[in-house]
This record gives structure tokens, sequence and C-alpha cells, in this order.
């Protein structure tokens, strides 16, 4: 029960998710069942996608399209094709969100960044209680990026964004350095990294691929300088729990898992589609279940 095809009718919205392959994805029984929830019109449909330029010439001129997600391999190439782009999505240089405007005008978002964001923010006000209205936790924190790939640089912009001061840290330091100077931050190797403690309490976020094989019992930061960072996040959701974050915790450190963003991304989603809040029990809840 995927869809629920009874209900479409010609004023139905319509939304998907494109990629390649996609058929894996889980947003069409999220948003179908959160769709469902609140008796909204609407559904939510994989497509299979191959060439985004000509997906997205016909997709603007099909009143019943409202708008998509977008996955590997589409998240860059799609920016071409938009008519706005939020201006981080843009620094990102990569999109996840597309809504289309009753005018056909597409404009485009990227959630992940702010999933990640939100969550890591959430833990950290979690450790120090209130603070003004209006003001992230994340303001003048050192806040150190493991990885300068996609996901590197969603992290290093939404927290520069935040006011955090940010550090960089590649395997491979000119792309560090690339992405630091972007970003008015400071760049260094993973190795550099280890001994990188000018304060303490500072926040961590891993997006490199370093942890995703438990078995070879990698982890991109050693355990001695995890006791410098309050808060530790890691990008990785398979496995849940890495040897970061199970070491981070045993240092003491808050820990925000890789889900979180996984799941406040598509809330967001849900926010741009809708103008509505997302059901984000029932979307927790889902997530849970079809794991
Ligand atoms: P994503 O979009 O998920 O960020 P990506 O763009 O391929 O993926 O980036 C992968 C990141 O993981 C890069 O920062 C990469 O470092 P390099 O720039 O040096 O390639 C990092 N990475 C991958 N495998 C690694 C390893 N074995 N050790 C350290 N870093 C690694």
């Amino acid at each position: 029960d995927l869809y629920n095809f009874r209900f479409i009718r010609p004023d139905t919205k319509v939304y998907g998710i494109i990629g390649k392959p996609v058929g894996h994805s889980k947003s069409p029984l999220l948003f179908n069942a959160s769709f469902k929830s609140v008796g909204l019109n609407a559904v939510y449909l994989h497509f299979l996608v191959d060439d985004v330029e000509k997906f997205f010439n016909t997709y603007s001129s099909i009143d019943l399209a409202s708008g998509c997600s977008c996955t590997i391999p589409h998240k860059e190439v799609a920016l071409k094709c938009m008519d706005e782009i939020n201006p981080i999505a843009k620094k990102i240089g990569a999109i996840n969100n597309i809504v289309r405007r009753p005018d056909g005008t597409l404009i485009a978002f990227n959630t992940d960044y702010i999933g990640a964001i939100s969550a890591i923010e959430d833990g950290l006000r979690e450790l120090n209680g209130a603070i003004p209205a209006g003001a992230s936790p994340l303001s003048g924190k050192l806040f150190v990026v493991l990885g300068a790939g996609g996901a590197g640089k969603s992290l290093a912009y939404g927290a520069a964004q935040m006011g955090a001061r940010v550090v960089v840290a590649n395997r491979t330091f000119e792309r560090a350095k690339e992405l630091a100077e972007k970003v008015g931050g400071q760049a260094m190797t993973l190795a550099e990294a280890e001994h990188f403690h000018p304060e303490d309490g500072m926040v961590l976020a891993n997006t490199t691929s370093v942890g995703m094989k438990p078995d070879t019992g990698e982890t991109p930061l050693a355990k001695h300088a995890l006791k410098h960072y309050c808060l530790v996040f890691d990008a990785i959701y398979t496995p849940k729990d890495t040897r970061l974050l199970q070491e981070a915790k045993e240092s003491g450190a808050i820990i925000v898992y890789g889900t979180e963003m996984l799941i406040r991304q598509g809330f967001e989603q849900y926010k741009n589609f809708t103008g509505l809040p997302a059901p984000e029990q029932m979307f927790r809840q889902l997530m849970e279940k079809h794991a």
C-alpha cells in the first residue's frame, strides 16, 4: 500500500522523488502516510529519471506537478534546471528539494544541511540550556568538519551561516583548503585534527565515509582527541552506532546520530511542499518501522 491510487483526482497534487536508482527510496512511504494523516489531496511517487534536464522541461509544464525530492546522482545537475535557488543551497552546489509554483517556476532548496544543523543545535541546547531567542547555540563555537565532499560542504556552510568558527579537516589537504577558504575557515589534514585542541567544548561533525564498515574497526578521529569535544555528530547512518559515536559517548560528549539528519531533512521537505509543519512523530515511527 505504497500509493493509494483510489483517491487520485484531477486536482490531486503530485510529488515524487527523482533518482537513478530510486526504487529503494522510502520517501514515498513516508510522504504518502503523512499526506493521508492530515487529509491532503496529494500523492508522492518514485520517478526513475535518466535525463534530468529533459525531465524538468516537461515537469515544469505539468499543472499537477507540485514538487519533488532529488537524490543521487541528480543533486548537482538539477541545479541548472531551476528558476530560483536558495542562496545556501547555491553555495553548497547541491539541491534535494524542489517546489513547483502555480506559475510553473521551480524553486530549489537543500534541506540536508538544515536537518544536520538543527539536530546539532538541539543537542547543544540540551547541554547548555536556554539561549536568547533567535540566537544559534552554534554561534562562536569551534566547529570541526571531517571531510570535504558533498556532505562536508553542507555542514561547513551550514555551521558558518550560524556563526560558528569552522575548521575543515580532510585526508586530501587541497580539498580541505578549498572548502575552508569558501566558508572563511581553517584547513588541516585528518592527521593534524588528531592533535588540534585549542580549546575544550568544540563540536565535531564527521562527513567522511570512515566508519561505514564496522568490521574494519576504522574511525575518522582517534579516541584521545574526542575529549575536547562537547558534541559529536556522525553523518553515517548505517551503522547507526559508529565507533566514533560510541567512543564520543564514552568520552562524555553529547552524540547526534546520522539518522536525525535524515529524518529532519524530511521534515523540511514536507514544510516546503505543503506549507504545513511535518507530522514528526509519524515520520519517526515509520522510519523506525522500515529501517
Ligand atoms: P559525500 O558526498 O558523502 O560527502 P564524497 O564527496 O565522495 O562523499 O566525499 C567523501 C569524503 O570522505 C571525502 O572528504 C574523502 O576524503 P578525500 O577528499 O581525501 O577523498 C573522505 N574519505 C573517503 N574515504 C576515506 C578514507 N579511507 N580516509 C579518510 N577520508 C576518506
